[in-house]
């Protein structure tokens, strides 16, 4: 599979045979990350195109992320998920915001990392309940005390999105703007496109 990847690329491109030659750029981490605020300045500035991965499951099945939970389950949304990335991720220079909870699914890591330069985007629970404050259309914040079932999905899934990251940031105390920026410079040292299109 390396081996195909790097047929489709123009050797200049590879900075180093270390660095991952994908030319997608995959942004993972909790609700109230800032994946998607971060991601669109990011794919403005490498000029790549910004694809939330919830709206385009939204988009696919014409149903809103919560219809999809209360009709199938998580199972089924996961499923849906993984068809998106895997749609997705057949093209070339997106950057894709993924929901927090793909990575749950073996199926959609192995997409991520197959295909993506994939970035863990942190945040401590404060964090993440100060930016999901205003919005109410989180199926799985719809149960129980939001703070414990923060924390109980972050014990469940951090050690996943580090399995599959390539770069991980932390985002605590930083606004969409400051982080998109600290991590345009670190992409510039550690992703080989930044070379040409930062
Ligand atoms: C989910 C996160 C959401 C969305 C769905 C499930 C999760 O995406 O995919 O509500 O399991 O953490 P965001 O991380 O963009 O909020």
């Amino acid at each position: 599979m390396a081996g195909l990847r790097f047929s489709r690329y123009r050797a200049p491109l590879l900075a180093s045979a270390a660095m991952n030659p994908a030319t997608n750029l995959v942004l993972v981490g909790p609700m109230g990350a800032g994946k998607s605020s971060i991601g669109r300045r990011l794919a403005e500035r490498f000029g790549l195109a910004f694809v939330d991965a919830d709206t385009f499951v939204e988009q696919r099945t014409g149903a809103s992320i919560s219809a999809i939970f209360d009709h199938v389950g998580e199972a089924g949304f996961r499923e849906r998920e993984r068809s998106a990335l895997a749609e997705l991720l057949a093209g070339d220079a997106q950057l894709v915001a993924t929901g927090g909870g793909a990575v749950l699914d073996a199926g959609s890591r192995q997409l991520m990392r197959e295909r993506g330069f994939v970035v863990y985007l942190s945040a401590g629970i404060d964090s993440q309940l100060r930016r999901l404050g205003r919005y109410r259309t989180r199926p799985l914040l719809q149960r129980g005390d939001r703070e414990q079932v923060l924390r109980d999905l972050a014990a469940h899934r951090a050690p996943l999105y580090r399995e599959v990251a390539d770069l991980v940031m932390d985002t605590d105390g930083l606004t969409a703007s400051e982080a998109a920026g600290r991590l345009g410079v670190r992409l510039a040292q550690h992703w080989h496109i930044t070379g040409i299109n930062a």
